[in-house]
């Protein structure tokens, strides 16, 4: 049977409405993992926080039990603690060895994660960036999403075409972290991607799980683009994939319609044309 195959830039704003967190991040990973191997040398973009803790341990999974290969993998983190070196618990490196880096064959050397003690912040900022076009860009951005909307640490109203650069982390984002730091005082700055720098990535995967996520995910897919929700600004990338369960994806008002969007189009991929219509 023929098989018709979406060319690039045709699936837009795709969203996939799982039943439970476990079955979306099952379908996150198995995304990451089918870009390497279809592009072993491919670069991502990873995330850090809760949210993506189950996807990279079923990426260490595949890596150990089917042999999917990091070794030429690059990859860039979204954002890091200023103050935090790479040996602190809360650091967004730690989090990276600890969850991903250390159980996968990934060249270090191709791992990065903005360094939290650089003290020249612009220039370390510039690097970053420097360091993702020599890399030939970012082919997959992995991303979380915050309970009011932002995505890496571009709080609301960051500037939708903003670069690498320091930022102030607002109250609500300190509220949210704060537990991870067992009453340590924690940062007030990040160092962190900007939006723009989100928008220039090939494609865009975004997970969210969890209620608390739910207004946020309304927001981001059927609000208005705003910096207020700097996650908004997704609606003016040419691919972006959302995975949710049912409870982040529990206010979408036209969820309906976006199964049907998924049906339709496992039906396309798999070939299934006639019950599309197609050539009947
Ligand atoms: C922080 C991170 C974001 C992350 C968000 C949500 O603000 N900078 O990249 O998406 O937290 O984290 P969690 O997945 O723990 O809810």
């Amino acid at each position: 049977m023929k098989r018709v195959l979406l060319v690039k830039g045709d699936l837009l704003l795709r969203v996939i409405v799982e039943k439970s967190a476990e079955l979306a991040e099952l379908r996150a990973a198995s995304i990451v993992a089918d870009l390497v191997r279809r592009n072993p040398q491919a670069t991502l973009g990873l995330a850090t926080g809760r949210t993506p803790t189950n996807v990279y341990r079923e990426l260490v999974r595949m890596h150990c039990d089917s042999d999917l290969d990091f070794s030429q993998i690059t990859t860039f983190n979204l954002d890091e603690y200023v103050g935090l070196g790479p040996k602190h618990p809360q650091s967004f490196r730690y989090f990276m060895q600890e969850h991903l880096f250390d159980h996968i064959n990934i060249d270090a050397a191709k791992t990065f994660v903005p360094d939290g003690r650089a003290l020249d912040f612009e220039s370390h900022c510039r690097q970053y960036e420097q360091r993702i076009v020599d890399a030939g860009g970012i082919d997959l951005q992995f991303l979380g999403i915050g309970v009011d909307g932002h995505i890496a640490f571009n709080e609301p109203g960051s500037s939708l075409g903003s670069r690498t650069r320091l930022k102030t982390l607002s109250s609500e984002t300190i509220g949210q972290n704060a537990k991870y730091f067992n009453g340590e005082p924690m940062p007030r700055l990040a160092l962190t991607m900007g939006v723009g720098t989100i928008l220039e990535s090939q494609i865009c995967l975004l997970l969210a799980t969890g209620s608390h996520k739910a207004s946020a995910i309304r927001s981001m897919i059927e609000g208005p683009v705003t910096a207020q929700i700097t996650a908004s600004a997704l609606q003016l990338h040419r691919e972006v994939i959302v995975i949710v369960d049912e409870k982040a994806g529990g206010w979408l008002e036209r969820r309906d319609y976006y199964s049907e969007v998924e049906e339709c189009t496992q039906l396309l991929e798999s070939g299934q044309l006639r019950a599309l219509g197609i050539g009947n």
